[in-house]
């Protein structure tokens, strides 16, 4: 067989990793060929590939990033865009596409799915937000980066008796800072899923300051909100594949913070770190597993599905299904980081 792997959206540690899974089972067990679309969905509708090998993809298991670039790109809101992506299939003589990616990524892969492309979805975020599976891979690298983070800025507070405010990343959902939270014995986690009160966390600030130098660490999710009318918020905007732009929460509860608490307050945001650079040993495991069952899913015509992580087994799951919601925090996992909260 002839398949076509592309990785879309965010990068993310691991990318690699299911790339050199997919191309060393096809290529070994399977006999087939593998094109690497470049930068997501674009390099279909561009006609951009290459061909990948097992000798092409040495040396790339723990590198970050992906060899095969990324981009947004939806070629359903490019004018002829879908069109395009089925005469490069024709041309090349693809017989299926392996495409990695988180939500956005995926929801377009099933839209192709929709109108006949044999597609094999691979749940990939540092967010783990994706339905219908355990885990996406990234996640545990990034919740490794922040929680180092964290680590180092409980000194630096402790030294000057100060509030630390660390923006991690989590559009939608608070997982990254809820288990880096957890894990850095944060004082306070703030996510999207649960908006927070600024006057109720200030007073509990405030209180265990006052019972002693105890500094404090705040992790905000960069998609956390405040309740409506608690705070000073802008307005939302969109990029152009319709994202909302986030950014400066962090910033601005620190600045809310040191305002109302009169402690001196810093914040440190986190960014593009904690996507960047070797993934963990588990998400090089789980990415060689996604990248194994993707191409068996492939081999097994269960076109439309996606490659899943459910009781320590990969296994797959209707793209229909995965895509219908986003996964946000478990009440248990909320309830056990509460359990923390000065
Ligand atoms: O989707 C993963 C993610 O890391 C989000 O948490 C974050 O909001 C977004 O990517 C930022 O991506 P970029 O800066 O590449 O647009």
């Amino acid at each position: 067989m002839k398949i076509g792997v592309l990785t879309g959206g965010g990068d993310c540690p691991g990318l690699n990793a299911v790339i050199r899974a997919v191309v060393r089972k096809a290529e070994r067990h399977y006999g087939d060929e593998v094109l690497g679309f470049h930068n997501g969905w674009r390099g279909l509708v561009e006609n951009q590939f290459e061909p990948l090998t097992v000798e092409d993809l040495r040396g790339t298991l723990p590198r970050g990033g992906t060899v095969i670039g990324t981009s947004r790109t939806n070629p359903f809101l490019l004018e002829g865009g879908a069109d395009l992506v089925f005469e490069t299939i024709e041309k090349n003589g693809v017989d299926a596409v392996i495409s990695i990616g988180g939500e956005g990524t995926l929801s377009c892969t099933l839209e192709f799915h929709k109108r006949g492309l044999n597609v094999i979805g691979v749940p990939k975020t540092i967010d783990n937000d994706i339905a219908c599976t355990e885990r996406t891979f990234g996640f545990d690298t990034a919740v490794t980066i922040a929680t180092e983070a964290i680590d180092r800025l409980h000194t630096t507070a402790e030294s000057h008796d100060r509030i630390m405010v660390a923006e991690v990343m989590g559009r939608h959902v608070g997982h990254i800072a809820t288990w880096a939270g957890i894990a850095g014995g944060a004082t306070r986690i703030l996510v999207p899923e649960e908006p927070f009160d600024i006057d109720e966390v200030c007073a509990s600030l405030t209180r265990r300051h006052k019972a002693g130098r105890f500094a404090s660490i705040v992790v905000v999710a960069e998609g956390a909100k405040p309740v409506a009318g608690t705070m000073p918020q802008p307005e939302d905007t969109f990029d152009e594949f319709g994202h909302i732009r986030l950014g400066g929460i962090g910033d601005r509860v620190a600045n809310e913070i040191e305002k109302r608490t009169g402690y001196e307050t810093r914040v440190t945001v986190l960014g593009h770190v904690q996507r960047g650079g070797t993934p963990t040993a588990f998400d090089r495991v789980l990415s060689t597993r996604y990248g194994l069952g993707a191409i068996d899913a492939v081999h097994n015509g269960e076109y439309g599905s996606m490659v899943a992580l459910r009781s320590e087994e990969i296994i797959t799951v209707p793209l229909t299904d995965a895509v219908a919601d986003l996964k946000g925090i478990t009440p248990e996992l909320w309830e056990a980081a509460k359990q923390f909260f000065a």
